[in-house]
């Protein structure tokens, strides 16, 4: 199997089905090794190789395009049963467009330990992304790297289409831990129809004023957990839009940013439902919104968001913390084709939620007239206002629902 200009081959000494069998596997450059060559086989189970990308060519001096150092690496450990590693180590490497497509006839760790950067060279970005994972199943990204989508330079240019910096496509069973994600052009995570997906210890950052720079935004997905991961970004830290389900965000610390955002809902025609989202142990800081759900009014076909629990966050000096918006139109347009609406908001737990609000309307529940908001409830809610010159209270319409434990002025319901 030639990976890079037919010098560097694979060589399977001995050729068995993993976990049957044994296997002896090197990898070769020329003459060297490339990768961690096994001893002789003893075990039951095929010998990890390991693809270090400097060995194939990478070049750590953060200038140097080392794309097809990585794309061979992964190409390789992609294409051989058993476990194996794509090593990026310690330095900084530039790189464009990755196309980790699977399936992959093992499971791949991608070990991240040094830098990736993400080239500014736009019309190369073909693919829409930059580090696009499709179809794998079983993998594994994790290390103390970094991933820097160097946006600062692109950002300007909002008419362009920009790459999300790491995508998760159709796959099953993946992690992403450790890592940190910083500057990408677009968001930082983006994960579509997959399923089992742990994202867990990882910390995004972005500069508040970065345009679209969601942290982690995950649509048509089920199974999917976040969890200790510290996001402060220039939009929503982690949104979830339709089609998502059985979607678990605990521990999370996100700020500066636009919050934790179920939705936007009703923008394209056939979203599927949203249901079964808790977000729990969070903190807010100094975000314009703490926890939100927003949806279109005039939809084009009937969508339902429901089961979502909110609890045990505290808010430090948001200006919006609780938000329910069902007639979310950032672009002014939707005054003059307003139709019947047909999101369905229901079943919504706010539970202990304390902390300060920079505005005095701590709790917004603005709901649609043709079609309520039910089975609410807001439990023991407690967010002071921050400011001195008013004081706290809740703004709702056509809310229906249970407030119990809350402070007097935020019981709306
Ligand atoms: C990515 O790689 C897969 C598998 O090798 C290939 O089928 C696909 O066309 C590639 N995509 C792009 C955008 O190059
Ligand atoms: C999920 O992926 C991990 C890492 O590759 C693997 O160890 C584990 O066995 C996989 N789980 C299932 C259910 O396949
Ligand atoms: C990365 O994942 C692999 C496979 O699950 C594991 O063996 C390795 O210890 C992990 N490394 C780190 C730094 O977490
Ligand atoms: C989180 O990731 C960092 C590397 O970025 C690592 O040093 C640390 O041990 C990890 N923490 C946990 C609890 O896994
Ligand atoms: C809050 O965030 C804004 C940018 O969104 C920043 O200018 C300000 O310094 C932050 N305030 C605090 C107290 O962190
Ligand atoms: C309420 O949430 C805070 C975290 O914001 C947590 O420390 C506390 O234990 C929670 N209280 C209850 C009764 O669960
Ligand atoms: C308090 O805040 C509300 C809502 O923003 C506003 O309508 C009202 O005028 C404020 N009251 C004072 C005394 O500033």
């Amino acid at each position: 199997m030639a990976i890079r200009n037919n010098v560097i081959r694979v060589l399977f000494v001995l050729t068995v089905v993993c976990g049957a069998a044994y296997a002896k596997r090197s990898a070769t450059k020329a003459s060297a090794p490339v990768a961690a060559a096994p001893g002789p086989a003893t075990g039951t189970s095929c010998h990890p190789v390991t693809f270090d990308i400097i060995e194939l060519g990478a070049t750590a001096d953060g200038k140097t395009d080392s794309t097809k150092a990585l794309q061979d690496a992964w190409d390789a450990a992609c294409g051989m049963d058993g476990e194996h590693t794509v090593l990026i180590p310690m330095g900084d490497f530039m790189t464009g467009p990755l196309n980790f497509s699977g399936p992959c006839k093992g499971y791949v760790t991608i070990q991240l330990d040094g830098t990736l950067l993400g080239s500014n060279d736009i019309p190369k970005y073909n693919q829409g992304n930059w580090i696009e994972i499709l179809h794998v199943d079983n993998i594994v990204v994790n290390g103390s790297g970094t991933l820097d989508g160097q946006g600062a330079s692109v950002w300007e240019d909002e008419c362009k289409v920009l790459p999300n910096s790491l995508v998760l496509d159709f796959v099953n069973n993946g992690t992403v831990s450790g890592i940190k994600l910083v500057n990408a052009k677009f968001f930082h995570i983006n994960v579509y129809k997959s399923k089992e997906v742990t994202i867990k210890n990882v910390t995004i950052t972005a500069v508040a004023d970065s345009p679209n720079t969601d942290g982690i935004h995950i649509g048509d997905s089920s199974e999917i957990s976040v969890a200790d991961a510290t996001i402060g970004t220039g939009d929503d830290c982690i949104s979830i839009g339709p089609g998502s389900e059985r979607i678990n965000i605990q521990g999370v610390t996100c700020g500066p940013g636009q919050g934790i955002s179920i939705g936007c809902m009703g923008r394209f025609k056939d979203e599927k439902d949203i249901t079964d989202i808790t977000v729990r142990n969070c903190v807010l800081r100094n975000t314009t919104n703490g926890v939100r759900i927003k949806s279109y009014e005039d939809v084009l076909s009937p969508i339902t968001a429901s089961k979502l629990t909110f609890e045990n966050i505290k808010m430090e000096e948001v200006a919006n913390p609780i938000i329910v918006d069902q007639k979310y139109c950032p672009e002014k347009t939707c005054a003059d084709k307003k139709g019947a609406n047909t999101v369905t908001i229901k079943d919504v737990t706010f539970r202990n939620i304390t902390g300060t609000s920079m505005t005095p309307e701590a709790v917004s529940l603005l709901c649609s007239d043709q079609l309520p908001c039910s089975g609410m409830e807001l439990l023991d809610v407690n967010v002071e206002y921050a400011g001195k010159d008013n004081k706290t209270m809740a703004v709702c319409t056509n809310a229906k629902g249970v407030s119990k434990g809350s402070l007097e002025a935020l019981a709306c319901l």
